[in-house]
């Protein structure tokens, strides 16, 4: 008998255990939802469409357009520690406020983040546009702090080039490039950026001829990769993936990556996520016109690597220990 309770007390420290073990995996999954509309803690919807996000102090930050209401977005801030409560920070940069233009002869698409080591500033390069898409400038914005104020540094054509769609990407060494769709969505150009992240200082062409937009660069080990669309406006195409072993030079022949209209999205963004025991990599879209621009969705997806290749697949949801950097799909 008292052998039979010592097996029972065993059993049941094993049965806890496991519970315990079980538990503490379970603790760090944080579910992400595809297709749905985002909200804030006040419960509106989330508006931040073509931006990027900056890991920046214990908070991730994501700014994008604000299509609420009007052609010319405002662009708005959000911070988040789990991809799915979002704080709105403001409206950092403002029609009629940040800049004269803004909301009369320019608007803004696509404003991107980054911070400044150097100068511990924060930095917004965008898209600056007129409405018909003939001015075909960039702009960029500065503050001191992550939500503002933000003034405007400089609006124009980078390196005296036509630039529209465009994304930024810094590299491991803090230098930090813009790449836009120039000369009339034909190519794309590369902008070497100066220290201050002000201006571009060189330009480089890529994917001549081949007019490609929506550019999204991620440096993973030894390879570059570049994410990019058609030029199809709000419609979605084919995604196409290039590594590279330089950011200038030796891109490989675009590739097919995702389905055939890239999941009804276009990029905006790759997302990475260094963990306590492997980075997670995420491809982050824009679900245009799902119905309405107002209610255009952000998409995120796993980035997986099989045989040496970035895949994409889709997800209603997955799941994320964004401390240990882990992913776990259905
Ligand atoms: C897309 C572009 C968007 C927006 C849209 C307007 O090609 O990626 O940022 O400019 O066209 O039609």
């Amino acid at each position: 008998m008292r052998e039979l309770g010592k097996h029972f007390f065993i059993a049941a420290v094993c049965f806890l255990s496991a519970c315990t073990i079980a538990v503490a995996q379970n603790a760090d999954w944080t579910t992400i939802h595809n297709g749905i509309e985002w909200t804030d803690t006040e419960g509106y919807i989330v508006q931040a469409h073509g931006g990027n996000f900056l890991q920046h102090g214990d908070r991730w930050y994501l700014i994008g357009e604000d299509r609420a209401r009007s052609w010319n977005p405002d662009v708005n801030l959000y911070s988040t520690d789990d991809f799915v409560t979002w704080k709105f920070e403001g409206k950092i940069i403002k029609n009629f406020v940040t800049h004269e233009a803004l909301g009369n002869t320019r608007m803004i698409e696509r404003p991107k983040l980054m911070y400044n080591n150097k100068t511990r500033k924060f930095v917004v390069w965008c898209h600056w546009e007129a409405r018909d898409y003939s001015a075909s400038e960039a702009a960029v914005f500065e503050s001191d702090s992550v939500a503002g104020p933000y003034e405007c540094v400089w609006t124009g054509r980078p390196c005296d080039t036509k630039s529209r769609d465009c994304n930024v990407f810094v590299d491991n060494d803090g230098q930090a490039y813009f790449i836009s769709t120039t000369d009339e969505n034909t190519n794309l150009g590369l902008f070497k950026l100066s220290d201050d992240y002000h201006a571009a200082v060189s330009k480089t062409l890529l994917f001549e001829g081949q007019r490609r937009e929506a550019p999204a660069i991620a440096h993973i080990g030894d390879t570059y990769y570049m994410i990019s669309s058609a030029c199809t406006g709000w419609d979605p195409n084919q995604a196409k993936i290039a590594t590279s072993d330089a950011i200038d030079k030796n891109w490989s022949p675009l590739e097919n990556i995702g389905d055939r209209i890239a999941f009804d999205t276009q990029a905006s963004s790759i997302l990475t996520i260094k963990g306590t025991e492997q980075t997670a990599y995420i491809y982050v879209g824009d679900r245009w016109m799902d119905p309405d621009l107002p209610r255009s969705k952000i998409i995120m997806l796993p980035i997986f690597f099989e045989n040496g290749k970035m895949v994409l697949r889709y997800y209603d949801s997955w799941q994320i220990d964004l401390k240990r950097g882990l992913i776990r799909t259905p």
